[in-house]
């Protein structure tokens, strides 16, 4: 097995797929586009859902990238071995290209090859779909694997619940899948038939990748119903995968967290391995400095707050507060770790060098508010805690004012109530939220499953809408205007632009009446794809930091509005309806939201 850097191994891949006629895009956003169903990008697939429905890639049919990826499903079990809130995932694309009988063998080749990772052929066990009502046996991929040169004792068959893949939960593409695994123990492994498989002593086998085979679109009645194309979607996670090729027991122990490690024990009094309390602390920092800096410093970057994406970076943050401070760590040291994580990537994600003052800034600035009430809040809790008895519950107003006055996010007071025997009474905490007339997380919290960019009319609608407020807010307000973030639901479009203030009621009145022009001209939205150059020579307005995304596809509305944009768009602006403001919001000093919507 060849012992490679993340540097080294991003490369790899990515020269592999290309070799084989991959187009390498760049990593989308760590906050989804126009996808409300979700707050984070979770997989590399993610971006890509409209294309694997069959809209027209700009790149082609076959797309391989490394893509930032957030899940925090498991946020508090971070500081053990493997659970990370960022990853990076190593995926590529048939867009109703190849199929199985490619994929399969260049998945062995990479494997393998000593050219690649030179993993030994007996090392290696795949997994298959073992068939049920909605799709027969995946025996073709096993054939393939054989051929290749698996052993068949190394082939398992897995119903859905371990061989099938779709965005979690929802409606959309999904297939079978195949999943190749190293494995660790060959005593144990050899024991074990299909039926065995899931109950393998832990460390048996390490899943390193994934190729699904799309070829279903799960409808909202749960039906299978095939797709247009046949797709593959393909996803390696990076740490994962160092992991195992250098023989190291924890993801923590690869390059990629070397630079931090160094870093919080120069600034703590203590060393990453000296027992397992320090360790897990040194995870948590670790991790959670890593998350805050891709989200901060991210191309549509959020920042802490109450709802949505901010609560989880706050979240995130204090947590990282809280640990650091049992190491020992200073006031100010998280960002000095983000630093080091800024200089480890800032030349595959040029955006967190570009952004480093503003992460620098945030981090800084979250850690200070949450210093100056922690060991209060701590002293408090501990109050709490000590009147009660072992099981015991922390009632929701108690865990509601800790929230409201020492800010201490409900999970972690749960996480400390743990920590002693106790539980919290989440529901008590959210009607007391909910009755202090804060914005409930509850909506949030149920945009955890991935879900799917939404192709309804209406959200099309406001998307093309977006696109008018935009050019609009430029002409009446500043031309120094640019997105900082959207998000669009069915029934409202929001918009994150920069500006010091809020716009005047004329201001409002005068956007609206251009916006309002535009739709009743009918223009037609004109979708063309051209070289980012030539789209940035012509004046569309997009991100342009991407280092590898050449061919972009660019929106025209007449000469009003021209962005590089991934769509989808409505055909005209006559069947948008009437624009109108609904809301302005402060979201930080130099950005402010507006809401809209369109009426019918
Ligand atoms: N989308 C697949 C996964 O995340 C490749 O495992």
């Amino acid at each position: 097995m060849k012992k490679l850097t993340s540097e080294t191994l991003r490369n790899l891949y990515l020269k592999f797929f290309e070799d084989k006629g991959h187009k390498i895009i760049p990593s989308a956003s760590l906050i989804p586009e126009n996808d409300p169903t979700v707050l984070f990008t979770t997989a590399g697939m993610h971006p890509l859902v409209p294309y694997l429905l069959g809209e027209k890639h700009p790149e082609g049919k076959r797309l391989c990238d490394v893509q930032k990826c957030v899940r925090t499903g498991d946020i508090d079990e971070v500081g053990d071995s493997s659970h990370c809130t960022f990853f990076e995932m190593m995926g590529n694309w048939s867009l109703g290209d190849y199929f199985k009988e490619e994929m399969i063998p260049w998945s062995f080749e990479f494997l393998t090859s000593p050219d690649y990772l030179g993993i030994p052929v007996e090392d290696i066990a795949v997994t298959c779909f073992a068939g049920d009502k909605d799709c027969p046996k995946d025996a073709e991929s096993a054939k393939i694997w054989q051929k290749c040169g698996i052993l068949p004792e190394n082939i398992y068959f897995l119903p859905k619940s371990g061989n099938w893949w779709g965005p979690a939960g929802t409606t959309g593409p999904c297939g079978p899948d195949t999943e190749m695994h190293v494995i660790r123990n060959h005593a144990a492994a050899d024991k074990l038939n299909s039926l065995q498989f899931d109950d393998a002593p832990k460390g048996t086998f390490l899943e390193i990748w994934n190729d699904v085979f799309m070829q279903y679109n799960k409808t909202a009645d749960g039906a299978y119903e095939p797709l247009k194309q046949r797709n593959v979607d393909t996803g390696m996670g990076l740490e994962r995968t160092l992991c195992i090729l250098n023989g190291k027991s924890s993801v923590y122990e690869t390059d990629i967290f070397e630079g931090a490690i160094k870093k919080i024990e120069e600034l703590s009094s203590h060393t990453y391995n000296e027992n397992e309390d320090v360790t897990r602390a040194f995870r948590v920092v670790l991790d959670h400095v890593r998350t805050a800096t891709f989200m901060l410093g991210d191309t549509k970057g959020i920042v802490p707050s109450n709802t949505d994406q901010g609560y989880i970076l706050r979240r995130i943050i204090r947590r990282a507060v809280r640990f650091g401070r049992n190491i020992g760590l200073p006031q100010g040291a998280l960002k000095e770790v983000a630093a080091t994580f800024v200089a480890k990537y800032e030349k595959v994600y040029p955006e967190l060098k570009f952004n480093s003052a503003h992460i620098y800034e945030e981090l800084e600035k979250e850690e200070t508010k949450f210093s100056k009430t922690l060991q209060q809040g701590i002293k408090e809790f501990e109050k709490v805690a000590a009147a009660l008895t072992a099981g015991g519950t922390i009632d929701g107003l108690t865990a509601f004012h800790l929230y409201d006055t020492y800010g201490f996010p409900v999970e972690i007071t749960g996480e400390m109530a743990r920590e002693k025997g106790l539980t919290v009474d989440i529901k008590g905490y959210e009607a007391a939220y909910a009755e202090h007339q804060a914005k409930s997380r509850a909506g949030s919290e149920q945009k955890f499953a991935c879900g799917l960019a939404d192709h309804k009319e209406e959200t099309t609608n406001l998307h093309t809408a977006t696109h008018l407020l935009h050019a609009a807010l430029k002409k009446v307000c500043s031309p120094e205007i640019e997105q900082k973030g959207s998000n669009i639901t069915e029934e409202r479009l929001r918009f994150d632009f920069n500006f010091s203030r809020k716009l005047t009621p004329e201001e409002v009145a005068e956007v609206e009446k251009l916006v309002n022009e535009q739709i009743a001209l009918d223009i037609p939205v004109v979708m063309k794809e051209m070289a980012l150059d030539e789209a940035k020579a012509q004046g569309f307005t997009g991100l342009f930091e991407s280092k590898y995304g050449e061919r972009v596809k660019t929106y025209s509305i007449g000469e009003f509005s021209k962005e590089i944009c991934g769509g989808p768009h409505a055909e005209r602006t006559g069947v948008l309806g009437t624009f109108k403001i609904a809301k302005q919001e402060n979201v930080s000093a130099g950005v402010k939201r507006i809401k809209a919507i369109l009426v019918k």
